[in-house]
């Protein structure tokens, strides 16, 4: 079965895993990293790591065009689901069997007020094993954090991480992060975005592959990365 990692811009992804597609983190609306539009997504899931607006995005409006189910905390899930879109609630620690695969849950060190400030409860990040059995780690908005070891251990095919600074881990704190999490391929997300974010890309990757066993892959916005079979 077939696994591809799409970069859209900024923190947004997605991944097709077989016959369904999986949009992660819709920011397309005012996102100066794309040029595309919430309409030329077509996910079966909609996957969100928490409230702020560059992540929860264009998230309804897709959800209702698609009638695609929404996958976050039950905090905002509720928020959603006022919304009149379709969820799955769940929380950190917990994993559910999707027909895409096993999702589950993981901590996030950051916030998630949602952009009418209702409390969104905990950020998170995903760790999904593919119906293939592919391992992916989407660490969403966060700092750097001892238990990345433990996610680690799951044996990761592809992290996506973010290396921007100021908001989440920057690029030397990222590169601790590759050394816990030791994934075969890791994709730096959420940096140039903004002026506040500027990191040099290709110089992070000739860090990370000088000290890790892991190979950095650098993917423009609209690039797709293969997971083979
Ligand atoms: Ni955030
Ligand atoms: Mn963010």
């Amino acid at each position: 079965m077939k696994t591809t990692f799409t970069f859209y811009g900024h923190s947004t992804l997605g991944l097709a895993v077989g016959d369904f597609q999986l949009v992660v983190d819709p920011y397309f609306t005012g996102n100066s990293a794309t040029s595309m539009t919430p309409d030329q997504v077509h996910p079966d899931y909609i996957l969100i790591t928490h409230g702020h607006s560059d992540h929860l995005g264009d998230a309804v409006a897709i959800a209702k065009r698609r009638g695609a189910t929404c996958i976050a905390t039950s905090e905002l899930c509720r928020w959603l689901s006022g919304k009149g879109v379709k969820t799955h609630a769940m929380h950190i620690g917990g994993g559910f069997h999707f027909p895409f695969g096993y999702l589950k849950l993981t901590p996030a060190l950051h916030a998630s007020m949602l952009p009418d400030g209702s409390n969104g409860g905990s950020p998170s990040g995903f760790l999904l094993t593919t119906s293939g059995g592919k391992k992916i780690y989407m660490a969403g908005d966060t700092g750097l954090f001892g238990d990345m070891r433990l996610i680690g251990e799951e044996g990761l095919d592809l992290a996506a991480i973010p290396i921007g600074d100021n908001f989440t881990m920057g690029p030397d704190d990222a590169l601790r992060a590759v050394k816990l999490l030791t994934p075969k391929v890791v994709i730096p997300i959420h940096f140039n975005t903004y002026a506040s974010i500027q990191q040099d890309g290709q110089a992070w990757k000739t860090r990370v592959e000088q000290e890790t066993q892991t190979k950095v892959m650098l993917l423009r916005p609209g690039e797709s990365y293969v997971i083979e079979a």
